[in-house]
């Protein structure tokens, strides 16, 4: 996750840089359950409204969470599939809370009524972010439901009376790559206090469907208005949060954003970035699915590490016999192509291996969407080769 915000923020008032960043334990988020009500085009969990057996139980997930706890994992991200249709979602989150996580909820907002809102409410989550993929007719194509957009928004409006810390999540793809300002204009006028922007990644749905990817062009567009957007907020001293995520070259645009408008703060700006490290598959984010396999994160479905059911997550994460994993948490990676060539591989970290691998097999090959020019990442093209 690429925290924009917190960037624009150091525009301002900078802070001490310190070294990469090495939390004690992985952010985990949790597919606790693989039904959904929904069933969007780009789902890497290729969720449906059916019964997946061999789902955790309320027990297995409680032993887990212990292993979790000792493992020194700091936040515990609880989703689906659409978790508020786990019958035992509140007794989990709660004891999550009680164990101090940072608990957070991935909702597709649809279920959030007044009939949970204070369950909900009473837990305590620290943060509620639900999928908004465009505006009306947009989202409920996408996510296949009539009505889906006007029950999300209520949800996310119930959320917001309550009090409770509340985004909007937003996966781009050429079908809805028009409403992105509108949704900017949306989180302002409902006072939302964070905008995820979701790059596409090719797992499960999305992987079928990744002819609708965003080209380059328009995923530079995009990152334009976000970048202005938040700095706007900034500028007006109004806080909201812009995190980005799945395309680590954000930080790298970012910093070329930084030098055309504030030179003078660049070198700050790229020491903070490499702090950030870029892509954290593997090393500072892990992913449990529904059925206790443990992945790289949560789009690497097709790659499991074990079972959480047969050895602790801890002992699994650590092991580094798994090909994939020995290499996410080599440093530098052994990434290739534009990958391993470009100059600042140690602010991006190769970005995200998963595309690189549906596209070619090969999980180091260069992410083919990486949206920066060979002039930009200091590559140079060899257009003729001299006899
Ligand atoms: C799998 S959903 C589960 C939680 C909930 N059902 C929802 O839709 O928000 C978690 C988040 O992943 C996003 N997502 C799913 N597939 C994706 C993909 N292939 N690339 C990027 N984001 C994806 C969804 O849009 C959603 O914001
Ligand atoms: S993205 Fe979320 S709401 Fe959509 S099908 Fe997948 S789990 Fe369900």
């Amino acid at each position: 996750m690429f925290r924009i915000s917190q960037f624009m923020d150091e525009l301002v008032t900078p802070s001490t840089v310190g070294p990469r960043r090495n939390p004690p334990g992985p952010v985990v988020i949790w597919n606790l359950v693989r039904r959904c009500n929904l069933t969007c085009k780009h789902c890497y969990s290729i969720s449906a409204d059916k019964d997946f057996p061999g789902e955790l139980n309320t027990e297995q997930v409680f032993t887990v969470m212990d292993d979790l706890k000792a493992f020194r994992v700091p936040v515990l991200i609880l989703s689906g599939g659409e978790p508020l249709l786990r019958p035992d979602i509140f007794d989990i989150a709660r004891r999550a809370k009680g164990m101090g996580f940072y608990v957070g909820l991935s909702s597709n907002g649809t279920l959030i009524s007044e009939a949970n809102i204070d369950a909900i409410a009473d837990i305590g989550f620290d943060y509620v972010g639900v999928s908004l993929d465009g505006i009306k007719e947009t989202h409920d194509r996408f996510r296949r439901l009539e009505g889906a957009f006007d029950a999300s928004l209520a949800g996310i409006r119930l959320c917001k009376e309550r009090g409770i810390k509340v985004g909007v999540r937003y996966t781009m793809t050429q079908d809805n790559a028009h409403d992105l300002p509108g949704l900017l204009k949306l989180i302002e006028a409902e006072g939302i206090d964070k905008f995820y922007f979701s790059h596409l990644n090719y797992a499960g749905r999305g992987n079928k469907n990744r002819a609708t990817d965003t080209h380059h062009l328009a995923t530079r567009q995009a990152m334009d208005l976000l970048l202005d957007t938040c700095w706007d907020y900034r500028q007006k001293g109004l806080h909201k949060e812009f995190v980005t995520g799945n395309n680590d070259a954000d930080g790298v645009y970012l910093l070329r954003w930084v030098a055309r408008r504030f030179p003078d703060k660049v070198s700050h700006i790229r020491a903070k970035l490499e702090q950030w490290g870029g892509n954290a598959s593997g090393v500072n984010v892990a992913n449990i699915d529904n059925l206790g396999n443990v992945h790289p994160d949560t789009m690497w479905w097709h790659h499991t590490l074990g079972n959480v059911k047969e050895r602790p997550f801890s002992t699994l994460w650590n092991d580094l016999s798994d090909p994939l994993m020995a290499g996410l948490k080599q440093h530098p990676r052994p990434v290739e192509g534009r990958c391993g060539a470009c100059a600042y591989l140690n602010i991006c970290n190769g970005n995200t291996r998963v595309r690189a691998q549906q596209l070619t097999g090969n999980p180091w090959a260069e992410d083919p969407a990486c949206y920066l020019s060979d002039e930009e990442i200091g590559v140079k093209k060899v257009t003729e080769v001299s006899l």
